[in-house]
């Protein structure tokens, strides 16, 4: 039997942390074997909102292409691209771009949101919501459809956009025949992870992520610094685990011990200072396996290019086939 199209994207603007680890990403992996498997790295739509920055879009094509390698995405099995070379997309944003309102665009929850964090920090809406920040989701329902997936495993935050990619199909579909393909959402299940500072959600912009890529003394560093029980102050008090980020992440990369962490600490018999070195033992040994891959293709830039570039002429066959159909429909079809 055919493996069904999953297709989902990731915007080129940093390193893999832990939560995208334990999150959308570490799923992919397990994805990668029941399906026929497009994954995109979205650096159009990652210069929707850092154009005035070529250079960091640029370096982090390289860095997310190998932090997937490192993690075990198989260029076997799966259809790693990137975004900017299928000029195909950028021809169906431009058809779909008729098809959907800007009251409609204005309207989804994704991108109120976004407007309204980028009002908080820069005022004036005029002066710092472009059209094509505006557009993104129409840029995004060219990347599905393009490949025409069935399932695109996300996150909830990216609900909006799928569902404004299904009108999108609909409406085309309605007015120029039956050629695209509606899209599924596949959610995430696993719960977002928590920051070293206990925030709900670990972020880059929120300086509280362990990256994949960082070393051995920075992730001591930092999970020195990770919050813990604010009542307990001295090492022999009774505390609450519940509280304590470093707990947290035992129960992520050291799940053998986590019962007999967690009663030692609420009887007060174990050290925060102990119980953090023990952690960082823990991680290291966790990322151990990634960072070999990690410098394996650091000294291989090469080969990671090489996979990037099949991938991406992989993907554009696909997307020539969609193109090729949407012009006959759209009858833009002279030659
Ligand atoms: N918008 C997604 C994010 O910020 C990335 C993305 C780009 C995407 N194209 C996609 C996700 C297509 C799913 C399908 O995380």
């Amino acid at each position: 039997m055919e493996k069904k199209v999953i297709l989902t994207g990731i915007r080129p603007t940093g390193n893999i942390h832990l939560g995208h680890l334990f999150g959308a990403v570490g799923n992919w992996v397990k994805l990668q074997n029941d399906y026929d498997f497009y994954l995109e790295i979205a650096d159009v739509q990652a210069l929707t909102d850092n154009f005035h920055n070529p250079e960091k879009v640029n370096k982090n094509v390289y860095e997310l292409a190998s932090d997937l390698l490192s993690i075990g995405i198989d260029p076997k099995k799966v259809h790693l691209f990137v975004q900017s070379s299928i000029p195909e997309i950028a021809e169906l944003t431009v058809f779909y771009s008729n098809l959907v309102t800007m009251a409609r665009l204005y309207r989804n929850p994704t991108v109120k949101t976004e407007i309204a964090q980028k009002k908080a920090l820069f005022g004036n809406e005029g002066e710092s919501v472009t059209y094509g920040f505006v557009g993104y989701p129409v840029s995004q329902a060219a990347d599905i459809t393009a490949f025409k997936g069935k399932y695109i495993p996300v996150g909830e935050d990216q609900l909006p956009l799928i569902e404004q990619c299904r009108e999108i199909v609909r409406k085309f579909n309605s007015i120029y025949g039956d050629v695209l393909e509606e899209p599924e959402p596949l959610l995430t299940t696993t719960p977002r992870i928590k920051g070293l500072d206990g925030n709900e959600k670990m972020g880059k912009s929120l300086g509280n992520a362990i990256f994949l890529v960082d070393d051995e003394e920075l992730v001591s560093k930092k999970i020195m610094g990770a919050v813990t029980d604010p009542q307990k102050i001295k090492k022999d008090d009774p505390a609450n685990p519940d509280v304590c980020m470093v707990y947290y992440y035992h129960k992520l990369v050291n799940k053998e011990n986590t019962a007999t962490i967690c009663q030692e600490c609420q009887k007060g018999a174990r050290g925060c200072v102990a119980c953090k070195k023990e952690l960082i033992n823990k991680m290291n040994e966790f990322l151990k396996d990634f960072r070999l891959k990690k410098e394996y293709y650091n000294n291989n830039r090469d080969e990671v290019m090489a996979i990037l570039k099949n991938g991406t002429e992989e993907a554009r066959k696909a997307a020539k086939e969609t193109i090729t159909e949407v012009k006959k429909a759209m009858k833009i079809n002279y030659f």
